[in-house]
């Protein structure tokens, strides 16, 4: 495994794993009887740091067999997961667009940043279709994403080398284009999930990544969802590194930004808590160790955090559906004709 940060690099990851803590459905409930399609499509995950627990729970073991492949190419790793918190970026994905109903074929999806990532690969196999973007060669080398080889692709090759989908299968339904995530091209299209992993730190400053989460849900369907890893700072509150080539999240960024995502009508449910193993509690620094769930960055302790975004789908109100059964009438015709638009006005003006 290559460096998991090519310009700017503040480390070097040797490939470990961290984790999540489902919260399980209480006994006797649907899903706790045993239900396993009900638990299948409950959503369980919410934004959250890497921890160890995580990790290693059920639903994220389960994805981690699936790409064993892509980590343990010869089947000799008695590993159930490496403990590392790369690999917890890309199970974390994986099982939130899952339990979200998103892997499943006939679902669009769009992968930012993609560089070699085996969820390209792992999300064509589930019957989605995927577009999946990078930088375009010129600005990945000159930004220094091509030096490892490792972490940058380029195109289709490089996508499926691990033979997670059957080849026919990866060819006919991933699609390569070159975006740039600081300039998102109107023609990028809509879909049922986008993601990112380990990508939006690296767009110059913290303003840029956290611009780039709030553009991309433009492309993200009513109903659809976002998932996205990046670093974050558990070492400090106050300072961090807000410019260059890896920037750091704080605590509060993150924060700030669910706000703004919120104020702007998605929905992100969020957990900071650290874990509290000692897998997690190990910083990780060269040379590296098997335990690679937080690591030091300049002065810096940071460890991952994916965030979820959803967005609303668009919802049949009780007004609309008794209007098309011809029941809002008088109710429906006063809105219409504007008697119902005080409120509004008032709300649209901010006053209430
Ligand atoms: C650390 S690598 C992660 C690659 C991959 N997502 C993974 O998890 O292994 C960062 C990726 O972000 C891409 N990247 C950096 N800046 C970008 C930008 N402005 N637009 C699009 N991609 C960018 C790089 O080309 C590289 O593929």
């Amino acid at each position: 495994m290559g460096a998991r940060h090519g310009p700017g690099a503040l480390h070097h990851w040797a490939f470990v794993l961290p984790g999540i803590v489902p919260r399980r459905p209480a006994p006797g409930n649907a899903c706790g009887s045993g239900l396993a399609t009900v638990w299948e499509h409950r959503r369980v995950l919410q934004s959250q740091l890497c921890s160890h627990a995580s990790l290693t729970s059920p639903e994220i073991l389960a994805w981690s067999a699936r790409l064993r492949p892509m980590w343990d190419p010869d089947g000799t790793d008695d590993r159930q997961v490496m403990l590392h918190r790369k690999m917890w970026e890309w199970l974390f994905i994986a099982r939130a667009l899952e339990e979200r109903g998103m892997l499943r074929a006939g679902r669009r999806g769009l992968g930012f940043g993609v560089g070699r990532e085996p969820l390209v690969a792992a999300f064509a196999a589930s019957g989605c279709t995927i577009v999946a973007t990078d930088l375009d060669p010129e600005r990945a080398r000159e930004a220094g994403w091509t030096d490892t080889g490792a972490e940058y692709a380029g195109g289709l090759d490089g996508l499926n080398t691990h033979g997670l989908c059957p080849p026919e299968e990866f060819t006919s339904r991933v699609r390569f284009r070159h975006v740039d995530m600081t300039r998102l091209p109107a023609d990028l299209g809509e879909f049922d999930f986008t993601w990112s992993s380990c990508a939006f730190e690296h767009l110059g400053s913290l303003e840029a990544g956290a611009d780039f989460v709030v553009e991309q849900m433009r492309h993200v369907l009513p109903g659809g969802v976002a998932v996205h890893t990046t670093e974050c700072n558990v070492s400090s509150d106050t300072e961090t590194v807000e410019s260059g080539g890896t920037v750091l999240y704080r605590r509060r960024d993150i924060e700030d930004l669910a706000r703004r995502l919120q104020a702007m009508g998605y929905r992100i449910d969020y957990d900071l808590s650290e874990g509290n193993s000692p897998v997690d509690q190990h910083v990780d620094v060269p040379p590296f160790s098997d335990i690679h769930l937080r690591t030091a960055l300049g002065q810096f302790v940071t460890t991952s955090v994916a965030l979820i975004i959803e967005r609303p789908a668009r919802r049949r109100g009780a007004l609309g559906r008794l209007g098309r059964q011809g029941r809002l009438g008088r109710q429906g015709r006063l809105g219409r004709q504007g008697r119902l638009g005080r409120q509004g006005r008032l709300g649209r003006q901010g006053r209430q």
